[in-house]
């Protein structure tokens, strides 16, 4: 049996130093807003480089409240990309803006800045360009997404962009931190996450004071003093238990991310030859592999044949936002995107964390090359090879 991921074995790593970190919060009694979520604001955003952060409950509502602190609402757009988690767009929508999304780069996965700017010019033409207010790039599986030439664009368009880093802690665009680039940028703190807590959290980081603090008021009760409300906000704050736990862990997280390019290195080897294509590593990127995805034509029965082997693999993400039906009134169809819908096709999430083993991995592209050897047509290589329905 090979897991997808096992966080018991990162669990027993660091078990004293959890342990020792949440008996401090019990022993305290303050669960809510205290010391560990301010200290770990800090620590976080200087790690990104950023002088501000603001722990909130989600990556979620981090990406929803990073917008509306930035005035996106109602009758706005705000482009991003179909290929990511539903929750980038689901973002959008909460602040009743409407999500433009626009295809990807081949290489990366990440948005495609060509076609970016392709839909710029595009309604710039129909003179509806007025309604695109923001560009949200999101650091798919680990792997930056072009920040020089996103930013670019959006100075050229008085846009605003928020990074979606919630796959990407860590990571870098040209030696810089990928969060350092946007005017706000968004982090969650998910479990499987290279930086997870023991429950659900996120944050917002930004340069911007503010920014900061409207986001502080955004994520309770737009509270300015007790029983002060100066604006509309909700309950979305991180809990001190989870900035306890997550204040422990980053202290590992360079290490971790090193450990996942190390072993991303190895499993690149171990494939070389084998047909199917590995993620790829732009010379101006740091990759921190959140996610090792693999593709190939024969997906599906690779995927079942791995699973009759015992080794677990999961599709990040099967279908496009833009053919999910939460957005069908957006009108987006088939066809819309085609490089997002091939890889949906295509794309394979390999079992990946910094504590599964060499015997693992060698297991894994193991029966991979025996997939593939026995299959008539080697994957994603001869053109024209027909997909799996
Ligand atoms: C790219 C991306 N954006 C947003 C989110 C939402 O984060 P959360 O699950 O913490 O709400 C996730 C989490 O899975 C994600 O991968």
């Amino acid at each position: 049996m090979v897991p997808f991921l096992d966080l018991t074995r990162q669990y027993k790593r660091i078990e004293e130093e959890i342990l020792s970190a949440t008996k401090r919060v019990y022993e305290k009694g303050r669960f809510i807003l205290g010391e560990e979520v301010s200290a770990f604001e800090e620590e976080f955003s200087h790690y990104c480089g950023v002088r501000y952060g603001v722990g909130v409950d989600s990556g979620t509502d981090a990406l929803q409240l990073a917008l509306k602190a930035a005035g996106i609402g109602e009758g706005d757009e705000v482009i991003t990309v179909a290929n990511s988690f539903i929750a980038t767009a689901l973002a959008i929508s909460v602040t009743g803006a409407k999500p433009l999304f626009v295809d990807i780069d081949p290489e990366t996965y990440t948005m495609d800045p060509n076609a970016l700017e392709h839909l710029l010019r595009r309604r710039k033409k129909k003179g509806e360009r007025q309604k695109i207010k923001a560009i949200l790039p999101v650091h798919l599986y680990g792997h930056p997404a072009e920040m020089d030439v996103i930013m670019d664009i959006a100075d050229r368009y008085n846009l605003v962009v928020v990074e979606d880093a919630c796959q990407a802690h860590g990571a870098e665009y040209q030696g810089r931190k990928v969060v350092s680039f946007g005017l706000l940028s968004c982090f969650s703190f998910y479990p499987t996450k290279n930086l997870g807590g023991y429950g659900d959290g996120g944050m917002v980081v930004t340069d911007d004071k503010k920014l900061f603090e409207k986001l502080r008021l955004l994520r309770c009760y737009g509270e300015k003093r007790k029983y002060k409300h100066i604006l509309k906000g909700g309950n979305n704050r991180l809990d001190e238990i989870q900035a306890a736990i997550l204040r422990v862990k980053l202290k590992y997280l360079d290490q971790w991310n090193e450990e996942r390019r190390k072993k991303a290195l190895i499993y690149k080897g171990m494939l070389d030859g084998s047909g199917v294509l590995c993620p790829v590593e732009k010379e101006w990127a740091k990759h921190v592999y959140h996610l090792f995805v693999i593709r190939t034509k024969k997906r599906n029965s690779l995927q079942v044949f791995l699973k009759e082997k015992g080794i677990e693999t999961l599709i990040h993400y099967p279908i496009p936002i833009h053919l999910q039906k939460a957005f069908r009134e957006s009108g987006y169809r088939r066809g819309d995107f085609p490089l997002t819908e091939q890889y949906a096709r295509e794309i394979l999430s390999l079992p990946f964390f910094p504590e599964m083993t060499e015997s693992e991995m060698k297991e894994v592209t193991t029966q991979i090359k025996t997939f593939i050897r026995a299959e008539v047509t080697p994957a994603c290589q001869q053109a024209g090879a027909n997909h799996e329905s």
